[in-house]
């Protein structure tokens, strides 16, 4: 099949298209840029030995979107492109609403022009807000407390909308919880383009010197050692999720919504004690105040992918720690290097 990728540029992106190369798909990747990196599109070709389009465009421009779609017979879309920072997203919602929104908007009615109508849509854990019980099924109450979360649950709906309008349509929603990890060759991985606001890519900054040490958000979170407890799940398990989803909507219509995570609860200790293991790497740390929005515990009931998707994540913290590792020694600054 030929796949249309928006953010194809980006960390989960990339990871995915890599994926999709190596199981015979083709791809189109589409990108502004803005967060994804143009030499991650260079080493996928590399590792798949594959060449595919690229259109370093925006989303916004309906035009060039059209004629993306005209110049390519594509049969399904892949859709990552958004702005994702909740920090940002708090302090620029107008921006991450018109960003999100309003590109997601111009996608659909160019796929419905041309009677593209399969759709994987990037959604997050994030649309829970803060979950009442743990581990979230995907019935939980969707009560996200940020733009960024909210962006996503607005979209979950406009395509819920565009199902209920049209029944030929084939959508999944995959929400993620925290991904992390890198491929295992340490050629592609995550990149942030400023101090990283995520817990994985600031401990392996520190790990390869770039950082001096990591700030614990909070030690009196209702955990079982005080910090902020995460179901983090490798990036390439993730991306294999997709290739799931992309046999449910290539095989059926409908749209359904699916948690992608491990199951599994870590605290932040938790991670940089088995990351330290993992890579003899030191973490020097120092436990502050909690950071605004965060929650105590979040992590998936994962009972509903691994029935209905058919897909189960196989790598362990463990890998997870020594592939992020493996990337940052080999990059120390990132794609940039
Ligand atoms: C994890 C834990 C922090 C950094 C975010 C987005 C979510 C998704 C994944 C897009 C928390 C603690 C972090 C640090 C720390 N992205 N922490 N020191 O906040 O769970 O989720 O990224 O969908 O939408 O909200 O991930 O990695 O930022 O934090 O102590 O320097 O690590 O308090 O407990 P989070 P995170």
């Amino acid at each position: 099949m030929n796949i249309l990728v928006t953010g194809g540029a980006g960390y989960i992106g990339s990871h995915t298209c890599l994926e999709l190369l190596n199981v015979g798909h083709e791809i189109v990747v589409i990108d502004n840029l803005s967060n994804g990196n143009f030499e991650a599109l260079k080493r996928i070709s590399e590792l798949t030995k594959k060449d595919f389009r690229f259109y370093q465009e925006d989303l916004l421009d309906k035009t060039t979107l059209e004629k993306i779609f005209s110049e390519n017979n594509i049969d399904a879309v892949i859709h990552f492109a958004g702005l994702k920072s909740v920090d940002e997203s708090i302090k620029i919602p107008l921006h991450y609403y018109h960003n999100n929104i309003t590109g997601t908007l111009v996608l659909c009615q160019t796929m419905k022009k041309y009677d593209v109508k399969k759709m994987i849509f990037s959604s997050s854990a994030n649309v829970y807000g803060v979950p009442k019980n743990v581990p979230i099924t995907e019935d939980s109450p969707l009560a996200p407390i940020n733009p960024y979360g909210r962006t996503k649950l607005i979209i979950e709906e406009i395509l819920r909308d565009l199902y209920v309008s049209d029944n030929s349509w084939g959508i999944v929603l995959l929400r993620y919880f925290n991904p992390i990890g890198a491929h295992e060759s340490g050629r592609i991985g995550e990149d942030p383009s400023d101090i990283p606001n995520n817990l994985m890519p600031y401990i392996t900054q520190v790990a390869v010197g770039k950082r001096d040490k990591l700030k614990v958000f909070g030690k009196d979170y209702n955990t079982h050692d005080g910090t902020g407890v995460r179901d983090y799940i490798h990036v390439v398990d993730l991306a294999k999720g997709h290739l799931k989803a992309l046999e449910m909507v290539t095989s059926t219509t409908g749209i359904d919504a699916f948690n992608l995570g491990t199951g599994i609860g870590y605290s932040v200790l938790d991670l940089i004690k088995n990351y330290e293991n993992t890579t003899s790497q030191k973490i020097p740390y120092t436990l502050t105040h909690r950071r605004p929005g965060d929650i105590d515990k979040c992590y998936a009931d994962v009972n509903k992918a691994n029935k209905k998707l058919g897909w189960k994540a196989t790598k362990n913290l463990e890998d997870m720690c020594k592939d992020s590792w493996r990337w940052q020694k080999n990059n120390p600054n990132g794609y940039e290097g």
